[in-house]
Parts: structure tokens; sequence; C-alpha cells
């Protein structure tokens, strides 16, 4: 079974989490787009691990995990990510392996990539890790791929410069490459979950264009950066926050407003946790946006959606969340292709009644409180998707699960 796992928002929804928590019942973990942009955390017990590249299926002994097709890989980050899993006693020889077909970032890319976007009249606030650099180079067929590296006539062609910086890694990552499709083929009667990275309104065709990254994020990017056809993608898991979150620059319709609403965007930031993993930016802060979340379940096909971080909300007398957008005095549900008309947008805010109590220990959905349980039914009817899993909380077991994706048909 492959089963796809994306971010419903501008990434950050907690896939991280809930990928760790559904690799227990996969075989083999594959990202599938973006690179050292991402930053997918992951609590088990008093152990809290920060991953970029590597998927976070690592983290369960045994589980094969994959760079997939679509990944724009920085060697340097890969070496320290694989350091620091080996500091903390993860063993992760033989279980990493990257495509053959990944594009590299050349550490000269991080440099144009900061002085690219400061050039910008409107800079997006990237992360500064050569990724818009190294996809542009790709489009522009003059990338680095994995496997070039052992392609003596593309290898002589390289600078002497590049060919010294990755001489080195040319041994050290010989043993981990992969072609993937060959892989997936063998692997056809395998569970394979499919990690997405960034979230669909990051994602280069379907998002906030041009204030994006420059990976396929959506869904069926998992097809292309897995090497697979899109009709064997079984299910597709929709990751969203109870609330929604942009780090960098770019339309944010639900954005929390000091002259609106006081200093929520402050406390919702605080409880959160909302920091970004990669950069340390302190994140936007916003209410759930359903115009945003409906159009990404229409445009990445989600069959569930995965709600994460209901817990931040325990002590608000009362929730609103984002139902449609005025656009020039006119009321729309639909969300628009235009970065001026999502800026011109103001939300048509719903009120929904707080539970005011602590949910972290709620195991089963009838144990939420009524309100929450309500909230939850709204957003199902409002996106015509069930919600089917709910985190109450970063560690593993603070998740509920009402249908178990990898055995939904
Ligand atoms: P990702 O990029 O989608 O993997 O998400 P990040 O790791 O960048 O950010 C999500 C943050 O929220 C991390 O610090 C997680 O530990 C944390 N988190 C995940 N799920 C929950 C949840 O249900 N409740 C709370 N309070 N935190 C969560
Ligand atoms: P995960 O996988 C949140 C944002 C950057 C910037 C824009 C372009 O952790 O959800 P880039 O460096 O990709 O060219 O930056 O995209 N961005 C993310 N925001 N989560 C991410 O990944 C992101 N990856 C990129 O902040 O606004
Ligand atoms: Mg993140």
């Amino acid at each position: 079974m492959n089963l796809v796992v994306i971010g419903a928002q501008w990434g950050d929804e907690g896939k991280g989490k809930i990928v760790d928590f559904l690799a227990e019942g996969a075989d083999i973990v594959l990202r599938y787009s973006g690179g050292a942009n991402a930053g997918h955390t992951v609590v088990i017990e008093d152990q809290t691990y920060k991953l970029h590249l590597i998927p976070s299926g690592v983290l369960t002994p045994e589980k094969r995990t994959v760079l997939g097709i679509g990944m724009v890989v920085d060697l340097e980050n890969l070496f320290e990510e694989l350091g620091m899993l080996e500091e903390r006693g993860v063993a992760w020889q033989g279980r990493v392996l990257l495509s053959d077909r990944a594009h590299l970032v050349l550490p000269r890319y991080r440099q144009m990539d900061k002085e690219r976007d400061a050039e910008r009249r409107f800079p997006l606030g990237t992360t500064g890790r050569g990724i818009g650099i190294s996809y542009a180079l790709k489009a522009y067929r003059e990338g680095i791929r994995v496997a070039d590296l052992y392609d003596p006539a593309v290898w002589r062609g390289l600078s002497a410069q590049d060919r010294e910086y990755l001489e080195p890694y040319r041994k050290r990552i010989e043993g981990m490459v992969v072609d993937v499709s060959r892989l997936m083929h063998e692997s056809r009667k395998s569970n394979v979950l499919f990690e997405g990275a960034q979230g669909t309104l990051l994602d280069l065709d379907h998002g906030t264009y041009p204030f994006v990254s420059s990976g396929i994020s959506c869904a069926a990017g998992a097809a292309i950066g897995g090497g697979i056809g899109p009709q064997q993608i079984d299910q597709v898991v929709g990751v969203f926050k109870a609330y929604s979150t942009r780090v960098g620059n770019g339309p944010f319709p639900s954005e929390f407003r000091k002259e609106r609403d006081g200093n929520l965007g402050d406390v919702i930031r605080e409880i959160g946790r909302e920091y970004g993993v990669t950069t340390g930016r302190p994140r936007r802060c916003g209410y759930l946006d359903l115009v945003s979340l409906r159009y990404a379940c229409r445009s990445n096909g989600i069959d569930t959606l995965c709600l994460t971080h209901l817990d931040v909300y325990d002590a608000m007398g009362e929730i609103q969340a984002c139902v449609a957008y005025r656009v020039g005095g006119e009321e729309t549900d639909e969300f628009p292709a235009t970065v001026s008309a999502l800026e011109g947008a103001q939300p048509v805010l719903r009120r929904f009644p707080g539970w005011q109590k602590p949910i972290t220990e709620c195991r089963r959905e009838s144990e939420l409180p009524a309100a929450a349980r309500d909230y939850v039914r709204f957003i199902e009817e409002y996106t015509q998707t069930p919600v089917e899993i709910t985190s109450v909380g970063y560690r593993r077991d603070q998740t509920i699960v009402r249908q178990d994706p990898w055995t939904r048909s």
C-alpha cells in the first residue's frame, strides 16, 4: 500500500510527528520533495529530534528510508544529520537510501539564495538553504544529480572547485545510492509511507505563488518524487493545525491582527511553541482558514484529514475560524489565485465555543469535550473530508485515531 502524508497549509503542520506515528505500519518511508528547508520534529519520550532531510521514519528501528527523486540534497547537511543520529544512538547504516536522480545543493547556492532573495522587490524570506537555486538549475538543465558523481563524462565537465568539494562524498554516499522507481517496483507488496515536506500553500503550482517554495509539495509530488504512477497512490492524508501558521513573507488572510485580535497571535505562538525548526524565526499565526483547507483537500485529493495542535486551544473561552473571504466588497469561499486578491481578502470569521479544559490526556474521540468534537465536526462538514486522526500534543502517544489510514479503503 502507498500512503501519502502531506501538509495542507503553509508547512509545519506536524507532518514529522504524524509520519513518525504512522511509520510503525510502514516498511519504507520516502521523502519525495524539498530539501533542508524542511524541519520535521519528532518527540519520542524525552528526546526531541529535528530532521531536515532524512525521513522521520528513520527513528523507527529497522524501517528503510529513502531521499527521493524530487529532493534537492545538501550533502553537508545530510552528513550533519546522520552524525546527529549516530551520536544519539540511532543506527541508520543501511537504512538511509538516496535517489540517484536527486539533485545536489552546493554550498555556494546557499549564499546565492540569500543574496537573490534580498535583491527582490518583495523578498520571499526563504530559508537560505539554496533550495530555489537548486530547483532553478534543475529546470534550466544545469543541475548536478547524485548519479552524475559516478558518470565520468559529467564528472570531468564539473569545475575543479566542485569536484574538490564533491570528491569525498562520492565514496561516502556510494552504498546509499538507489534507483528509486526500481526499489518501489521491487517493494510493490510492501507498505510505503511518502513523507511530504512544506505544504500545499507552499507548492510551486498550487501555493500562493510567488510566495512559495520550489518543490512539488502536493500529493501528486509523491508519484513524481517517489517513482510510482499516480494510480498507485492508495491514500492521501492531509495534516493541518487547529489554527494557521506561516514562516516568511506572503499573503495570509486569516493572520491574527493586533487591532482586531489583541495579543492572540503572541499567546498562540507561545502555547504552540511556534518558532521555525530550520531558521528559528517566529511563525506568523492566524485563525484556521477553512477556505484554503478545502482548496487543499481538492487540489491534493485528500482522503482523510489529520488535525494537530488541537490542545493549543485548551484555554480559550471562544475559538474562531475563517469560513469565507471578503474580497473587493464580495464574499467568496473559493481560494483566489492572485496575491493581490489574497492580500486584500478580509476573513469572515465564525465563532465556536471553547472547551476550557486540557485534552492532552484524551486518547479516544469520545473523551474529547463536546465543544472540541463540534469544532472538528464543522471542519469535516465544511471540507467534506473526514478528520480521522487528531493530535492533542507533540508526543507520539498523544494521538487519537478514529480510522487507521493503513487499513482504510
Ligand atoms: P512539520 O514541519 O510539519 O513536521 O512540523 P514542525 O516539526 O516544523 O512543527 C510542528 C511542531 O508542533 C513541532 O514542534 C511538534 O513537536 C509540535 N506538534 C506536533 N503535533 C502537535 C500537537 O498536536 N500539539 C502540540 N502542542 N504540538 C504539536
Ligand atoms: P516543513 O517541511 C514552513 C517557506 C520559507 C519561505 C518559503 C520559500 O518543515 O513544513 P525556501 O527556502 O523553500 O525557498 O523558502 O517557503 N518554507 C517553509 N515554511 N515549513 C517548511 O517546511 C518550509 N519550507 C520552506 O519560510 O517562506
Ligand atoms: Mg517544519
